[in-house]
């Protein structure tokens, strides 16, 4: 085992989709395996979520990350270099001990994220296995429905509607790379919908890839979902699901939501899902309350009973602590897991273990600002999480985590299952 050893750790500040500094970590192990990790970067992030340091300075308007790729290079690579990477949850466990902190704030969240995957990555190179496998091993055979979000809003585009995600979840294949093409198809019939009805700035694309066009009404953006599903000639409600993300923190102002240029109060914007899930095959809804109202998810679920899955990504953000407290109160059916909203992998996998044994849905996602690391197409499938959120089937960012996917359904050769609509049900 000692090929797996530690030798040589070096951090880098590289670019990320948005053209905002992240960092990036090399590892190389004994036996010559390299494993890298890039941190991803959130627009609309939640207050809990672990702190990524940002310089503050001059250089990149503030947003330069030297700081943290310092942290790296002076204080974690000689705390783990000679640790074992197949122990990468030691290695996890020493980076969190030399944080010290609660929320990372010491070494920076987008420090531990790019280390943390990088040594896992350089663990399963020297391994000779794929991530999804060193990580799930044999059983580690199921692709996961991707979550595509083709029409953004909110903190991710300049609209002016409110809720940041409407999504297409492709059921109706028997395989990922069957699911990837219908949803394609679906994302060009979308785009020739919109220019005929919006114009040709309509088709402008926001951070995740997704069309931002003018539109107002929440409504407008869920219909023309279902146009372009029929127009492509698929079914909607059961070849495609729809997901939104309200992202509802963002438009929480003042003791009201401000939706569809309206104030609603709580029980408002309530009833407008519970109306939205019954005229639209809406079957999962993220943070639609804001992160500090976790009263009002725990009424919409129990007045949507079971129709629609709430998910917690503010609310609950990659921690085991919040999604236990909230899943065990009733407020949430499920949780999205971001490696970087917590620090480590070791920490996403212990709320995606809580949730697999609660009976609870995991979805693997990335941030709006992404890079070429490719790390979450391997941890959706390694966990079987059933369920992924890469963005749009556009822009490099979001495309390498699906093309990822084809080449894990390419490798594994037949043995693998798409995970299909069985995805979105309640064990
Ligand atoms: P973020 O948004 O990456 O900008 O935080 C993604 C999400 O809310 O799911
Ligand atoms: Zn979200």
């Amino acid at each position: 085992m000692s090929e797996f050893v530690i030798e040589h750790v070096r951090a880098l500040q590289v670019l990320d989709s948005r053209g905002d500094p992240t960092v990036e970590v090399s590892v190389v192990t004994r036996g010559g395996g390299c494993g890298r990790g890039i941190a991803p970067a959130g627009a609309s992030r939640g207050l809990r979520e672990a702190v990524e340091l940002r310089d503050g300075d001059k250089r990149y308007l503030g947003r330069g990350v030297g700081k943290a790729v310092e942290a790296v290079n002076k204080y974690i690579a000689p705390a783990i270099t000679g640790m074992s990477s197949y122990r990468f949850r030691d290695v996890d466990r020493r980076i969190i001990e030399i944080d010290g902190t609660p929320n990372k704030s010491r070494l920076g969240a987008n420090a531990t994220t790019a280390t943390s995957l990088a040594v896992v990555n350089a663990a399963a190179d020297t391994a000779g296995l794929p991530l999804f496998e060193f990580l799930g091993g044999r059983l580690a055979r199921v692709l996961p429905v991707p979550l595509m979000n083709v029409i953004n809003g909110g903190a991710h585009a300049g609209n002016e509607l409110s809720f940041q995600e409407f999504m297409i979840a492709p059921v109706g294949a028997s395989t990922f790379s069957e699911a990837l093409r219908i949803a394609v198809e679906v994302y060009k019939t979308l785009k020739e919908l919109l220019k005929r009805t919006y114009g040709p700035a309509a088709i402008n694309v926001g951070d995740e890839g997704g069309f931002a066009p003018p539109m107002k009404e929440t409504r407008e953006a869920l219909e023309a979902l279902v146009k372009a599903i029929s127009e492509a000639g698929y079914r909607a409600g059961e070849d495609f699901l729809l997901a939104v993300d309200a992202a509802a923190s963002q438009f929480y102002s003042g003791g009201a939501y401000l939706v569809d240029g309206r104030r609603l109060g709580g029980d408002r914007l309530l009833e407008l899902y519970v109306d939205l899930v019954a005229e639209f095959p809406v079957v999962s809804i993220e943070d639609p309350f804001a992160e500090d109202q976790p009263h009002y998810f725990r009424e919409l679920k129990s007045a949507l009973r079971g129709r629609a899955l709430i998910i917690g990504d503010d609310l609950t953000v990659t921690s085991a602590r919040l999604v236990s407290e909230y899943f065990s109160g009733g407020a949430i059916d499920g949780a999205i897991i971001k490696v970087n909203q917590i620090g480590t992998l070791t920490e996403a996998e212990e709320s995606v273990e809580l949730l697999r044994r609660l009976g609870g849905k995991a979805i693997v996602s990335h941030r709006s600002g992404e890079t070429e690391d490719v790390s979450i197409a391997h941890i959706a499938v390694a966990y079987g999480t059933g369920l992924i959120k890469s963005g749009a089937p556009a822009r490099g960012e979001r495309t390498s985590k699906y093309n990822e996917l084809l080449r894990i359904e390419d490798y594994l050769s037949g043995d693998s299952r798409y995970a299909g609509a069985g995805a979105f049900r309640r064990s």
